[in-house]
């Protein structure tokens, strides 16, 4: 594949964001090169969260990548919550007039991006060394990168950045020009993926006095289960049969019965953050994602953030190369943090209900429960769970 010296949009990061803003774009027969660090493995090797919002659902068709996720993805119409030993139903489907949410792994509709970018073609270089992007804030931004010991520049008329949160171009702007909010939790999560059916036909969020379980899916056959644990555990000392223990200690005696346990794909453990830049615009570069924004994993927010940026970002560049307008790019950043702060609310509130604080002593534990037992019982608090659990409108509010 020959890449180019010259594009309109130059993307730096093969992430789901970057992946699915170069697909829609090159829909929209605007060019476009993405830059990426790490191989196409190391990329899908990556496990991270897998239920999807109908908006993303949608911009997935949109972008023509959608088959697979309709055949093999599972359409889930609610999920369980747990304190004090019992489950409860979030009913989505009915509390939200007819809204579900699709389990389909990332790393699934990563693959599916990467096979339509290989099918069309499209340029993609892996083990791109040392990116650099320059003069953003002037007409003619460039990137430079590093592969197989040369230096290459790209021209392009705008960057985007799609590059994570250790990415480089956030890192690439002047302090004075961004503002970062942040906050780190007290706590990690421990994953385990195994090739086991999984506990439940739908997901079981639990709040124990062990701390926070989450019991998760990526098909009928694949289990995905969370832990809380203390951020100075070693991912080492996490046997299977330790993490298996202590995720029958935080179930009930139905899922303790109905648990099938067997040797992990992949065990891992990471922190929760929730972080937010602002803006999102400087100059021809634009963030889009975690380059721009995290948020704790509770209510898998994720990636569904990073989707509506992404199309928020394509229908911008397309408005500015179809009909002349930069009223998509003016109004770009504003746009999305009104939607991301929306979501970062919820999964801060959502993790703050659900885990055990280690400083915060008895009398939390009994406000969570008073708290649960409220909204759980109460037919406007589950329906505000749902409606934020399902994704709210992209028009929502305007
Ligand atoms: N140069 C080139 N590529 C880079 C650089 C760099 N300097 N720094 C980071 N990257 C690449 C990373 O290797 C990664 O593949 O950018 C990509 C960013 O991908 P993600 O971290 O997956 O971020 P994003 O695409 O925004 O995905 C958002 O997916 O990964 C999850 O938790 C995330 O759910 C969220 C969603
Ligand atoms: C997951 O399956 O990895 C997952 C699901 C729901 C969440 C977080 C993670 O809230």
């Amino acid at each position: 594949m020959t890449i180019p010296s010259r594009t309109q949009v130059a993307i730096v990061g093969a992430g789901p964001s970057g992946l699915l803003l170069g697909q829609l774009l090159y829909k929209a027969g605007i060019d476009n090169v993405i830059l990426e660090r790490q191989t196409g493995d190391y990329v899908l090797g990556r496990i991270r969260a897998g239920i999807l919002e109908q908006v993303c659902i949608d911009l997935l068709d949109e972008a023509g990548v959608g088959a697979r996720m309709h055949a093999e993805g599972l359409v889930h119409g609610g999920f369980e919550m747990m304190w004090a030993g019992q489950r409860h139903r979030i009913d989505l489907h009915g509390l939200t007039g007819g809204k579900n949410v699709m389990v389909y792994g990332q790393t699934e509709l990563t693959r599916d991006l990467m096979n339509a970018r290989q099918a069309a073609g499209l340029p993609i270089v892996y083990e791109a060394h040392n990116v650099t992007v320059r003069d953003f804030d002037g007409k003619t931004p460039q990137v430079s990168y590093e592969k197989d010991g040369r230096t290459h520049q790209l021209d392009c008329d705008f960057i985007a950045g799609c590059d994570g949160f250790h990415g480089v171009c956030r890192a690439s702007v002047p302090r004075k020009s961004i503002t970062e909010y942040e906050k780190v939790y007290p706590f990690g999560w421990l994953g385990l993926l195994s090739d086991t059916p999984p506990v439940s036909d739908e997901l079981i969020y639990i709040n124990s006095p062990r701390g926070f379980g989450l019991c998760s899916q990526r098909s009928r056959t694949r289990s995905r289960y969370y832990l809380q644990v203390p951020l100075t555990d070693n991912i080492e000392a996490w046997t299977d049969e330790a993490f298996w223990q202590e995720l029958r200690l935080r179930l009930d005696d139905t899922g303790r019965r109905q648990l099938v346990t067997g040797p992990s794909l992949e065990k891992s453990i990471a922190p929760l953050r929730s972080f937010v830049a602002e803006p999102m615009r400087f100059g021809r570069m634009f963030l889009a994602g975690d380059a721009g924004h995290i948020v704790p994993p509770t209510g898998a927010k994720g990636l569904n953030l990073a989707a509506t940026d992404v199309k928020y970002l394509s229908n911008a560049f397309i408005e500015y190369y179809k009909d002349k307008s930069e009223a998509g790019l003016d109004t770009y950043s504003a746009r999305c943090l009104r939607r991301i702060w929306k979501a970062e609310r919820f999964s801060w509130w959502f993790t703050s209900l659900m885990h055990r604080f280690p400083d915060d002593g008895p009398i939390a534990a009994k406000f969570q429960e008073a708290e649960l037992d409220y909204l759980l019982h109460s037919e406007s608090g589950a329906r505000t769970i749902a409606e934020n659990y399902v994704g709210l409108p992209l028009d929502f509010g305007e």
